[in-house]
């Protein structure tokens, strides 16, 4: 089905504001959103207008009971200019996956897709030609009801805005994993990407960055022993000839990078499994010389390498020189993005 979208366009594009050369992550807004309400059951309201705060009353539902859910993607372009989603399909997917955990309506997926095409091709100007640069596009729904009871709001609004980013991690990632404070149990909201796994982890990560580390490496909520995810990305250990990453068992992100790594890593004949894995045995590969990478991977982290990981009063330190494989998949998934490397898997879709 094909959705009409009312559009208002900007006066005036703040696009010649902007250095391209020097973009922090997250903070410079392209001109244009997409907008929808969601009203008595059905998706209305499309529209694409500047970008803008929206008023909203204090008993607005996502304030207090925080029905609230997101998508992280990129755009990019080929040499030619051209305009490249990665992946799509994959996104609503998972976003619909999020909005059924957290009882909210699923977005149809044609809407979802023609939404991200049309903003998208309005804002690709926005797209930084810049290598490891992208446009992110941040899909996201909260509810709208104004009712301070605590129920599933009836009304929500979906919104779609774009930001051209550079890298999320600029260095190396420290890692503090620790078994105070848990990110997700099975069978909570660990999978779904919303709001309130993010802030449940800011504490644990501000403590760990008054110590010097990045992220916390978040351990399951039952044992404390088996490492999760770092909720800014998921986790990759290589230890000696076999590349590990946490099986997905509810309490985890389904990683959409995470997906493409395996898929990469097994096409090009590298060992990889998904399984649990504890804290301990990392450690111990760390302790006896069989720890040879960790990195993180995610839409924003891309492939980031971890050079340290501490836990009680032990410091892994990873030798940067030596990472490989990390490397290559950095290499390749952004080569696949920017066309330079061959889409054998089909990712790539002309926005
Ligand atoms: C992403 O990788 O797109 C995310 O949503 C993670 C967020 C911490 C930026």
């Amino acid at each position: 089905m094909s959705y009409t979208f009312k559009i208002t366009k900007v006066d005036q594009s703040a696009i010649s504001k902007v250095d391209f050369d020097n973009i922090p992550f997250g903070k410079t807004f392209s001109d244009h959103m997409f907008v929808a309400d969601y009203i008595d059951g059905q998706w209305t309201n499309l529209e694409i207008r500047p970008v803008a705060p929206i008023p909203t009353h204090p008993g607005n539902m996502a304030w207090h009971y925080g029905q609230a859910i997101f998508e992280g993607m990129k755009a990019t372009r080929d040499a030619a200019g051209t305009a490249l989603l990665f992946r799509p399909e994959m996104h609503a997917v998972r976003l619909n996956k999020s909005a059924v955990r957290m009882s909210m309506p699923e977005v149809p997926e044609d809407l979802f897709l023609q939404a991200i095409h049309t903003i998208v091709d309005m804002e690709k100007a926005w797209i930084p030609p810049q290598a490891g640069s992208a446009l992110y596009i941040r899909p996201f729904m909260y509810a709208t009801d104004e009712t301070i009871g605590v129920k599933a709001s009836d009304t929500y609004r979906f919104i779609i805005f774009v930001m051209p980013v550079g890298p999320y991690y600029t260095d190396p990632v420290k890692l503090l994993a620790q078994d105070k404070y848990v990110r997700a149990v099975v069978g909570g909201v660990g999978e779904a990407k919303t709001a309130g796994n993010y802030a449940a982890s800011l504490l644990p990560s501000t403590m760990a960055r008054k110590e010097g580390y990045h992220q916390v490496m978040w351990l399951d909520g039952v044992h404390k022993k088996f490492i999760q995810e770092v909720g800014t990305m998921n986790i990759f250990f290589v230890i000696g000839e076999e590349i590990i990453t946490p099986n997905l068992d509810g309490a985890i992100l389904a990683g959409i990078t995470r997906d493409c790594m395996i898929t990469l890593f097994k096409d090009k004949g590298y060992k990889v499994t998904e399984r649990p894995i504890t804290i301990d045995e990392v450690m111990e590969a760390g302790e006896n010389g069989t720890l040879v990478e960790i990195f993180g991977t995610g839409t924003a982290a891309v492939v980031a390498p971890v050079s340290h990981l501490k836990y009680n009063d032990h410091v892994v330190t990873l030798d940067m020189e030596k990472r490989s494989i990390s490397k290559w998949a950095y290499d390749t998934i952004n080569g696949i993005r920017n066309r330079t490397i061959e889409d054998k898997f089909g990712w790539i879709v002309p926005a």
